[in-house]
């Protein structure tokens, strides 16, 4: 039994144009890894209702069984008005910490509206876990920046509770840090968690930097104590469902919908290449379609041997930033594809919107040559690892930044720099180029490591994590 909480819901339910109720997955990293966790341990995930329809669909206390198709736990759904969602969400996290937290030179707005916001939304979250937690022994694990303070104000509550926080996405360091107005109420809300973990061990050293910058604490044996409390801090990347993707990757029904792609998506080259990210400015998507124009630019004859195929999920849109991006990305494509094709909808890039669900995803990933994730910046990254886990065939060419967290773990990727144009276009050259033999022997090992931390090692490691820093805290009580 376990308590997970989030700011964005597993699943969402919509009305469909035929009037009936439908149930979706949501999409990002956060809600697929931690839903393969659910599924498998059972338990109560709280989260924001964000769905058309979610209400219609709960019971008198908020809650719905999911997955839709084989119910294993419970969503309890908690509701926000729309300028409570537009200022803790669009505002604060969005605004605020994302652009703080990610190097990708979009200035953090700070609004002290925002902050008010954030802080009332964090106490009803907490509110909404206390009143799920019947026994204090059940471990509550909080995801990401949305939710700094739910610990602080859960403590208030229940001050017995076990919690742990994990921080997915990249931590600054603390001359970075200093932007934030109210960065002192964040890092006292965090360390009222008993545990804090990071993706990497650079977040977590960044961390503590900034607890002693603002504090002068140092930790000890990685623990910090605060306030008569303790919290220990740790760097523990997450993985993907590798199991449930290699067996997808496996199932026959996999052939059929690799050709339903080929069509739908008119994929008649020699070479493939994909990239599928959500809408956001720090994937650097518009330098991936850069490194893809030099490189026909600088190859004839490759445009009509190469599709490259862009998924793009729409995200963020209402703050202008993200507005921008998906402005700026039609344009690109448009003039790549009139460039060195067709016509702006019929080149060597095909772009489409939207999420796919986890079979065409395979597909999808299976039918191309090479994956290109070119962060600016990232906590880990999961797209890179899906792409690896999808190819138990050992083909397939992963093109990796450095800037992610995952570049620490998959070392045998195409490894790039974003920034670097040249050195970007050169290392897809050697991507597409890249003889079989090496491609296998490349792909076998990350097969292994991102199979050996996939995301039940990932959970398991903060939940024992968890488990040992009650029982210290327990042990120094007494003798107190
Ligand atoms: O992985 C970082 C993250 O911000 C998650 O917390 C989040 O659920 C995901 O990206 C997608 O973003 P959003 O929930 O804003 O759509």
């Amino acid at each position: 039994m376990l308590i997970v909480v989030s700011n964005r819901e597993p699943y969402l339910h919509r009305t469909a144009e035929d009037g009936s109720v439908v149930a979706e997955p949501t999409t990002g990293g956060v809600a697929v890894a931690l839903d393969a966790l659910m599924r498998d341990r059972g338990g109560t995930w709280i989260a924001h209702g964000s769905g058309d329809s979610d209400q219609l669909v709960c019971d008198s206390s908020d809650r719905v069984r999911v997955p839709p198709d084989a119910p294993a736990y419970d969503l309890h759904r908690l509701w926000l008005t729309p300028d409570e969602e537009a200022r803790y969400y669009s505002g604060f996290s969005n605004e605020g910490l994302w652009p703080l937290c990610h190097m990708v030179h979009v200035k953090p707005v700070f609004r002290a509206e925002d902050w008010e916001a954030y802080c009332h939304v964090n106490r009803r979250f907490a509110e909404t876990v206390a009143a799920d937690l019947l026994d204090a022994t059940t471990p509550v694990f909080i995801q990401d920046y949305h939710l700094a303070l739910v610990a602080s104000e859960l403590r208030k509550l229940k001050p017995a509770a076990r919690i742990a926080i994990f921080w997915h996405i990249p931590w600054p360091d603390p001359d970075r840090l200093r932007m934030c107005p109210w960065r002192r109420a964040i890092l006292e809300g965090l360390l009222a968690n008993n545990l804090v973990a990071f993706q990497v061990e650079r977040d977590r050293r960044n961390f503590l930097a900034a607890i002693r910058e603002e504090f002068g604490l140092e930790a000890k044996n990685g623990t910090i104590s605060l306030g008569g409390r303790e919290s220990s801090v740790i760097a523990v990347p997450i993985g993907v469902d590798f199991d449930r993707i290699s067996k997808t990757s496996r199932d026959p029904r996999l052939l059929v919908e690799k050709d339903r792609l080929r069509r739908d998506l008119r994929v008649a080259t020699p070479v493939v290449g994909v990239g599928v990210d959500r809408l956001d400015y720090t994937k650097g998507i518009p330098e991936r379609l850069d490194a893809i124009d030099r490189l026909l630019t600088e190859t004839p004859g490759l445009a009509s041997q190469l599709l490259f195929v862009q998924i793009g999920v729409p995200s963020r849109s209402k703050i202008e930033s993200y507005a921008a991006l998906e402005r700026e990305i039609d344009e690109r494509v448009a003039a790549i594809n009139a460039r060195h094709g067709r016509g702006p909808a019929d080149g060597p890039i095909r772009y489409r919107k939207g999420s796919l669900k986890l079979r065409r995803l395979v597909a999808l990933y299976q039918l191309a040559d090479f994956c290109i994730v070119s962060s600016l910046h990232d906590g880990m990254n999961l797209v890179a690892k899906e792409f690896v886990a999808a190819r138990h065939d050992e083909q397939g060419v992963l093109v990796l930044s450095e800037l992610t967290g995952a570049a620490q773990e998959l070392k045998d990727a195409v490894i790039i720099n974003p920034y670097d144009a040249q050195g970007f276009t050169d290392a897809l050259r050697r991507a597409i180029s890249m003889p079989p033999d090496e491609r296998r022997e490349r792909m076998r090992r990350l097969r292994r490591v991102v199979a050996g931390q996939d995301v039940f090692a990932w959970a398991s490691q903060i939940l024992e994590n968890l488990e040992r820093v009650r029982g210290r805290r327990l042990w120094s009580g007494r003798v107190a």
